[in-house]
Formats: structure tokens, sequence, C-alpha cells
């Protein structure tokens, strides 16, 4: 019995460790909310759909979209204060993570570069902050032009600043 014991429950242990090790490779993957922290990542194959920025993108979209109908709405005022408070968030962490240029630029054009697009990222703010100050002072039809204006710099930022499409 103690002969077992010694030869072949060590044996059935480092079997079943074997057995075990591929389903453990994930645990060394990191966990929901301990990932890494993600740079902006160079324009590249699938560069454009992930990142912080894409995420900030991502939420202003669901922002705009559950506005579209609703921002007149003063039932919906409440609902809509906290999707922009999220917006809000959003543009804010995206300022600071302006996109490679798509094509070689001097150290000044560099620097042109950055500052449209953290200007443009700024007046989405600003758009965010005019539509909530309508919408708690009851200017319905106000916040609805803002929103208006919001799509048009959505289109100026993307005309420069999303990578041209691939022919
Ligand atoms: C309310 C305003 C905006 C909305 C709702 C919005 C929405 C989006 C969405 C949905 C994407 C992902 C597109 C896709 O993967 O097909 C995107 C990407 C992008 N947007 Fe915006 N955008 C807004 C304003 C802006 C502005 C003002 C700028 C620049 C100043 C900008 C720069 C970018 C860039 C560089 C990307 C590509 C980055 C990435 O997806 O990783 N956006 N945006």
């Amino acid at each position: 019995m103690s002969r077992f014991v010694r030869f072949l429950l060590p044996a059935a242990v480092a079997a079943s460790a074997i057995a075990w090790f591929p389903f453990t490779d994930s645990a060394q993957e990191p966990s929901r909310g301990q990932e890494p922290a993600r740079q902006q990542e160079p324009h590249g194959e699938h560069a454009e759909d992930e990142g912080p920025l894409h995420d900030a993108m991502e939420t202003l979209d669901r922002g705009m979209k559950g506005m579209r109908r609703t921002i007149t709405d003063p039932e919906k005022t409440a609902e809509n204060m906290e999707r922009l408070h999220g917006m809000q968030a959003a543009a804010l962490t995206a300022v600071s993570l302006c996109p490679e240029p798509f094509n070689p630029l001097s150290d000044t054009e560099k620097i042109v570069w950055r500052i449209g697009y953290e200007r443009k990222m700024l007046t989405v703010i600003d758009g965010l902050l005019q539509i909530e100050l309508a919408l708690v002072e009851g200017r319905h039809d106000e916040a609805r032009e803002f929103y208006s204006q919001l799509t048009g710099l959505k289109k100026e930022g993307h005309d420069t600043y999303t990578p041209p499409e691939e022919e």
C-alpha cells in the first residue's frame, strides 16, 4: 500500500497536472479590469478598430444615437443628462489621443495637426455642455440645434483625422 502511494500517487498527480495544464494557460492572460494600459496604436490593419480612442468614439456614438429621438422630450432630460456625462468624459479622454498623421509631416505640420485635433475635440466637449445646459434650462429646441452642430463636427473631424479609405 505504501508502495502504491509512493509510486502511483505521484504519477497520478503528474498525469492530472499535464491534463490540467492547457486549461491553466488562459489564467495568465489579464482578466477584466487588469488589462495593461493601451496606447493609441499607429495606423495599420485593424488599428482603427480597437484602443482607447475607438472606445471613446463608441461612447460618443451610442450617446448620439440615444439622444437622436429623445432630445426634445422633457421626460427624457435626466436620462439624456446621464448620457451626456458619459459622452463628456469620453471626449475628454479622446482629447489626448490624437492619431498619428497618415503622411510624413514636418515638425511644425505635426503640431498643427495635433492642435487642430485637440481644438475640434474640445469643441465637441463644449457642444455637449451646451446641450446639457439647454436641457436643464428647458430649452429643448436649442438643444436639438447643438446636437445638429455636433454631427457637423463629427464629419469635419472624421474627414481629416480618420484613415483614408483603402483602395
Ligand atoms: C459626436 C461626435 C463624434 C462621434 C459620434 C464619433 C463617432 C465615431 C465612431 C462611431 C467611430 C468608429 C468608426 C468605425 O470604426 O467605423 C469614430 C472613429 C474615429 N473618430 Fe470619431 N466621432 C465624433 C467626433 C470626432 C471628432 C471631432 C474627431 C476628430 C477631431 C474624431 C476622430 C475620430 C478618429 C481619429 C477615429 C478613428 C479612431 C478609431 O476608431 O480608433 N471623431 N468616431
